[in-house]
């Protein structure tokens, strides 16, 4: 049989497509709204890009999760570029809330009683999305309207598809024990290692150095940094401090998974450092890329219901302002600046660790 010559409407299954936006306002009874329209596209749109972001996330927790990663195989470039394109992504989805800004508060009002009790909370992607990150239940503002399968929350299958995912190890976790395996404290590259620092503090000599450079560099002002460092890097922490104050100076990695990132962060001019470092980075630009468009749509959900309840029955933009401030993942990644030194004080890497990088971890 002759093989159907592919047709560009069929190759994407346009027909499913194109006939899935069906304004409620439209429907017989109802005063068709204008934008209506508009309101359904962007958010098919989102959805599609929501799917596209966890396919790449798919792939770059499958090579995370690994017991180990040859640094000169493809996988962890791979990994860099696709997470640069959730990049690309999000920027775009950041640019879209200004599409949606087209449309005025009394344009919406005109249909936003039909959608009760939907909402762009019960978008499930979007918590898979945050879940594969990393954010987790018990870090949730009113993490109470998480749970709810009634009006306004998950329908059940929806909700246990979340739940379960929390449950699994996210990229956040996978990230951390990759960076724990991180072998560049063992003994026996330091061995020819000339320490500086006057005094040793049982840490590893590379530590005892930074951490003197460190506190010698910090000015008056910032003379508490030091307390902080040894908790953040030693899990020693400052007489006196609360729960809460150390949770903002370290919360999601282990001091051993930050010292490896720290000292990648430090060094990474150095090629072999690159990809490690450029993976780190995008983790941050993903975390602010998502508050952006947290704050973004925060402000354009102000300007359409003012301080009304959301649709979705929660107190609406506060509640939106505390997801916010609270649901950031790779807050310890970019915490990292406040403990770099300048790059003319770094300490001289041993040769023998350098020879010795071509590693797997
Ligand atoms: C007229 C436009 C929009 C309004 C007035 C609006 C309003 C709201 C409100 C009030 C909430 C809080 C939950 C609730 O009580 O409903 C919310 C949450 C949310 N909305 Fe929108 N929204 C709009 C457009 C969008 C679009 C285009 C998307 C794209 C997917 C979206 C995605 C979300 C998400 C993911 C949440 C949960 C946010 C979080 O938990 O951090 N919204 N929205």
């Amino acid at each position: 049989m002759e093989k159907q010559a592919m047709y560009y409407g069929g190759y994407l299954q346009l027909d499913k497509v194109l006939d899935a936006q069906h304004p409620v306002s439209f429907e017989k009874g109802n005063e068709p709204a204008h934008d209506e329209m508009l309101f359904i596209v962007i958010h098919q749109a989102y959805e599609l890009w929501f799917k596209q972001i966890l396919f790449e996330l798919d792939y770059v927790m499958q090579v995370f999760a690994q017991e180990k990663i040859n640094d000169n195989s493809e996988d962890l470039n791979l990994v860099r570029h696709r997470l640069n394109r959730i990049i690309q992504i999000i920027q775009l989805l950041n640019q879209q809330v200004n599409i949606l800004d087209t449309m005025t508060p009394l344009d919406f009002l005109e249909f936003r009683n039909l959608l009760t009790p939907s909402s762009g909370f019960q978008s499930k992607q979007f918590r898979l999305l945050e879940a594969r990150l990393g954010l987790q239940l018990d870090k949730r503002h009113h993490k109470e309207y998480y749970k709810r399968t009634n009006e306004g929350g998950f329908t059940q299958p929806d909700y246990q598809h979340i739940t379960d995912t929390e449950t699994q190890a996210s990229l956040l976790q996978l990230v951390n024990n990759w960076l724990e395996r991180m072998p560049f404290f063992t003994d026996a590259y330091w061995k020819d290692y000339q320490s500086t620092a006057p005094d040793s503090l049982s840490h590893h000599p590379f530590w005892n150095d930074y951490r003197h450079i460190y506190q010698t560099g910090l000015t008056e002002r910032e003379q508490n940094k030091i307390g902080d460092f040894d908790y953040v890097f030693f899990e020693r922490a400052p007489e006196g401090s609360s729960a809460e104050q150390l949770d903002l100076l370290r919360s999601n990695f282990s001091p051993a998974a930050m010292r490896s990132a720290l000292f990648i962060m430090l060094y990474r001019d150095f090629p072999m450092f690159q990809t490690s470092y450029q993976i780190l980075d995008a983790l941050i630009e993903i975390d602010h890329l998502m508050s952006n468009w947290r704050h973004k749509h925060l402000i354009m959900v102000r300007r359409m219901i003012g301080m009304r309840v959301g649709t979705g029955n929660t107190s609406g933009a506060g509640y939106l302002e505390g997801a916010l401030s609270k649901h950031y993942v790779y807050r310890d990644l970019s915490g990292l600046s406040t403990y770099l030194i300048e790059r003319k004080k770094l300490p001289r890497l041993p040769e023998e660790l350098i020879r010795n990088l071509g590693f797997m971890h």
